[in-house]
């Protein structure tokens, strides 16, 4: 397990900092499959340092729930007037019954201890007839990362974290969550130059680095600095990122 108490909350923000034109594609991306109606109430499920949180208030014009565990992430969230912030956890959620319309779940599933307890806890908060925004890796589905090559454990690495879809619909369904018939792709990364990338992944704000060896760190992060100093304005491709969609 990580504990983003330790060290991935001091570069989190700095490493996984996101545009406006990112934030404001991954919005329109919600708002296609959530409930028409407005405002919505929306909890941000491990909401991190509320890179998320403040936007959903925004854009679906009701009250937002970040609802986080780590401390040392929670503190670093701008306030908001939509947003309280909350102690608490996946498998505990500190909201009342039918009480949100909508959920994010942003990168956040697979560091939970119980993912089936979270899913009968989303499915008590949710109202009937609100959805869940999932937004993971999923182990059949693994993306082809740019910074890959340099890594070569970390695509076993980052597999080894996720279920595949089947069994994540599967549970997800054992707490009546309906998923939609396709994951979606979203494309709201934008595509970043290699020094860009360089600088962003060795924040190691990514939890991958707390699983690899440290040779092979040592080796990729040096063979990813050459190459980002001899070819600075390269450009690495983004991504497109897989987003489940769960009905209550
Ligand atoms: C990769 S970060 C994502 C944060 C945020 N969703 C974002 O996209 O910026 C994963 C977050 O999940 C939180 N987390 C870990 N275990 C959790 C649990 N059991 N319940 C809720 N959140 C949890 C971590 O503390 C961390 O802040």
């Amino acid at each position: 397990m990580v504990d983003y108490n330790d060290r991935l909350h001091s570069v989190y923000a700095a490493g996984r900092a996101i545009g406006q034109e990112t934030l404001d594609a991954w919005m329109r991306a919600y708002a296609e499959v959530a409930p028409p109606e407005r405002p919505l109430t929306v909890l941000d499920l491990g909401s991190g340092t509320g890179r998320f949180t403040g936007a959903l208030a925004e854009t679906f014009g009701g009250p937002a729930y970040g609802v986080e565990p780590s401390a040392r992430m929670r503190e670093q969230a701008p306030p908001h007037p939509g947003v309280t912030y909350l102690e608490g956890s996946a498998e505990a959620i500190p909201l009342p019954d039918a009480s949100c319309d909508l959920a994010l779940l942003f990168l956040s599933f697979h560091h939970f201890t119980d993912q089936q307890q979270a899913f009968h806890e989303l499915r008590r908060v949710i109202t009937p007839g609100g959805v869940v925004l999932l937004r993971s890796q999923f182990a059949d589905r693994m993306p082809d990362l740019p910074w890959y090559p340099y890594f070569p454990s970390a695509p076993a690495v980052d597999a080894a974290m996720y279920r595949t879809v089947e069994d994540t619909e599967r549970m997800a369904r054992a707490a009546n969550l309906i998923p939609d018939q396709q994951v979606r792709l979203i494309e709201a990364e934008q595509p970043r130059s290699l020094k860009t990338l360089y600088e962003r992944v060795s924040t190691r704000a990514l939890s991958t680095f707390e699983h690899l060896p440290a040779d092979e760190m040592e080796a990729g992060f040096e063979q990813f600095r050459r190459d980002a100093a001899a070819d600075p304005d390269r450009e690495t491709p983004a991504v497109p990122a897989s987003l489940m969609v769960l009905r209550a």
